[in-house]
């Protein structure tokens, strides 16, 4: 589809019917552009699964979210730390236990601009391990429940795949020798990027029927820039985030709704806001930098995630 068919405001969730009976998945919806598009979901009947890792955050949410939607609201919370394998596995299998179905496993949370080089339990730099690994396993334990409900897949990228290294680092993934806050993060973005597009040429290969879409949100004003990140940096994104070139949490959740409901959207394609250097303005197709589709790269980096989650894709 053609995004410009959405008109000058480009997607909104004017576009979305009734969500009675669908049920979306959400990583890192306690805060942020996820918990926003939860709000959104609800509002139009869906049930919403949050993993998210804080329970007492979780807690909160689900109450504002009742409060808002009244306490039949289909919200519910499976513990997840996606920085621990082990917890991923777990949230997973309840997951495949407890819900009949998934229309859209939608890969949200993250973290960023970790100011000092910091390791998961795994042992993995934590912004390659929470947003790339984490997600990685993930996607690979719920694929065939996706399947099942004829569900997609939506990954959460950046702008920042255009920053940093623009390929993946794999003589040091740790990032030891040259650790930079922002660097490492979209060093940790591409990876989720290469990674979605090599899924959608092994499912296309396999033939099998699950859509996988990339979008990202833009600059949103979003608890995204906190106090793990350098001083400088939030000084900045607190200017930033109260002038125009910085948009709501509300309005970067709508790349991620469209890509978990609108119809015929492209594979091999990125999707955010269109305006001011993708950072704000209508939702539609952005273009998408020819590093992103590095098939070898791509092809390495599947195999070397597969040996680092201990998880092998059977097909
Ligand atoms: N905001 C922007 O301008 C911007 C720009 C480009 C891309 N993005 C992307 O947009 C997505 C949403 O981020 P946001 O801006 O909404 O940030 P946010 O407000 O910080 O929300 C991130 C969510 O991820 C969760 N999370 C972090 N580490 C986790 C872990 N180990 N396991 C499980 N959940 C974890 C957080 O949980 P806690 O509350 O427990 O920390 C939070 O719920 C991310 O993929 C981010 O990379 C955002």
């Amino acid at each position: 589809m053609n995004t410009k068919e959405f008109g000058k405001q480009g997607w909104t969730p004017e576009r979305l019917g009734d969500l009675s009976g669908k049920t979306y998945i959400i990583t890192g919806a306690n805060a942020g552009a996820g918990f926003e598009a939860t709000k959104i979901l609800l509002n139009k009947g869906a049930e919403v699964v949050m993993l998210n890792r804080n329970e007492k955050k979780s807690n909160k949410a689900i109450d504002d979210l009742k409060e808002l939607f009244g306490v039949n609201a289909k919200v519910s919370f499976i513990k997840m730390d996606l920085a621990v394998l082990s917890s991923v596995h777990h949230a997973a299998e309840e997951l495949i236990k407890t819900v009949p179905k998934i229309d859209a496993l939608i890969c949200n949370a993250a973290v960023a601009q970790v100011a000092k080089q910091e390791f998961t339990p795994n042992g993995f730099e934590s912004q390659l391990g929470i947003n790339h690994y984490g997600h990685f396993l993930l996607v690979n334990l719920l694929f065939d429940k996706v399947e099942q409900t004829g569900g997609r897949i939506v990954v959460v990228a950046s702008e920042g795949y255009k920053m940093g290294l623009k390929t993946i680092q794999f003589e040091d993934m740790n990032f030891d020798k040259n650790y930079h806050p922002n660097n490492t993060y979209c060093h940790s973005k591409l990876a989720q990027m290469m990674f979605t597009y090599e899924l959608q040429d092994r499912i296309k290969e396999a033939n099998k029927d699950v859509k996988v879409y990339v979008c990202h949100p833009g600059a949103s004003k979003t608890s995204l820039i906190n106090k793990n990140t350098p001083l400088m940096t939030r000084i900045m994104w607190s200017i930033l985030s109260n002038s125009p070139l910085v948009q709501s949490a509300e309005k970067g959740a709508y790349p991620e709704i469209m890509c978990a409901t609108e119809d015929n959207l492209k594979q091999k394609a990125y999707y955010g806001p269109t305006g001011r250097s993708n950072w704000v303005g209508p939702v539609g197709e952005c273009e998408l930098e020819s590093h992103a589709l590095d098939k070898p790269v791509a092809e390495k980096l599947w195999t070397l995630s597969e040996k680092e989650t201990d998880c092998k894709w059977n097909f």
